[in-house]
């Protein structure tokens, strides 16, 4: 199988022998988390570049970790300080990254299509980390590795998405990637966080979140993002987390063998009490470990374009 991808915009253009080939690779990769050299020379010589917009803990240093154990370069470029605060734009900030050789470009960014102007615009490796309401494709290929792993098979498995799937691109990116593997999806939460006709995407949506909880195998509960309130999108924190936190009594009502995720950052007490982020069927910690071995290999797999070449070698001059 081979892959052939420049970028990694989101998990919607991958296919199911794509997603499977990416799987193979993560479980390849995460042999050498146990070795006591945790490095590779695969991007020997090769600059990976990050440029977030918005704050990060996971996904950034996730990245960083990734592309140091494949022997890279690692630029992190702090927005906020940077010549973009002085009116440069995306796309002139960009070139300037690639004219300093930059390899990779990994960016995270409020608007969706930011990464997508990046790849159309840059010889360098675009890779999203999170772009608006559109998708976070490393979050989601690290919950169905984790799931994968977990549960050693994705087949005849539920997995349930709980809280504001409007807005999350982690849920984008989770539906993507389950559904084209076969993944039987539900979500649940609040109607007006619920997008419209997500059935046509093959997901079924529960907005009583107890049945939903009893018949999953999996439950990936999401951040609830604070300030929707404002927007009138829930009526109150208090009405959130009785109707849709799961909470130590919902515990009760999982199977035993459920496992219990989030992406993080984790409000807890809010869409996630203490007693599920911590329970024994959480893998939320084993998330984050994925994350740097699903990040390794979508270095590993994706492939710069070659930058043009001059036709004629210049003398070196000394
Ligand atoms: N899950 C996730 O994207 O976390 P960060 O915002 O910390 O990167």
């Amino acid at each position: 199988m081979s892959f052939f991808h420049k970028d990694l915009i989101g998990i919607e253009r991958l296919d199911k022998k794509e997603l499977q080939f990416i799987l193979d690779n993560v479980k390849a990769f995460k042999t050498l988390f146990t070795r006591n050299v945790k490095k590779a020379p695969t991007l020997i010589g090769k600059t990976v570049v990050t440029l977030f917009f918005e704050p990060s803990t996971r996904t950034r240093n996730s990245f960083e970790i990734a592309a140091k154990r494949l022997s890279a370069d690692v630029i992190n470029i702090a927005v906020n300080v940077s010549s973009l605060v002085k009116g440069e734009s995306l796309i002139d900030t960009g070139k300037t990254l690639e004219a300093m050789n930059a390899d990779y470009i990994i960016i995270r960014h409020s608007l969706t299509g930011a990464p997508e102007i990046l790849s159309k615009n840059l010889n360098a490796s675009i890779i999203n980390a999170g772009d608006g309401f559109h998708e976070h494709p490393t979050q989601g290929l690290l919950d169905l590795y984790t799931i994968y792993e977990k549960k050693k098979t994705l087949k005849n498995l539920k997995v349930l998405l709980v809280g504001d799937i409007l807005h999350s691109r982690v849920a984008k990116s989770n539906i993507w990637a389950l559904t084209k593997m076969g993944v039987q999806v539900s979500v649940s939460g609040p109607p007006t966080l619920i997008p419209q006709r997500i059935e046509e995407l093959g997901v079924k949506v529960y907005y009583n979140l107890d049945q939903a909880l009893k018949e999953t195998d999996v439950v990936n509960i999401l951040r609830i993002q604070l300030e929707r309130q404002q927007e009138n999108l829930f009526p109150s924190v208090r009405e959130y987390t009785a109707l849709y936190q799961v909470t130590k009594e919902r515990l009760a009502l999982l199977k035993r063998d459920v496992l219990i995720m989030h992406p993080g950052p984790m409000n807890r007490g809010i869409e996630i009490s203490s007693d599920a982020a911590d329970s024994v069927n959480s893998v939320i910690n084993e998330q984050v470990t994925n994350g740097i071995a699903v990040r390794m290999a979508v270095l590993y797999l994706l492939k710069p374009n070659k930058p043009n070449k001059t036709k004629t070698r210049q003398k070196n001059v000394y």
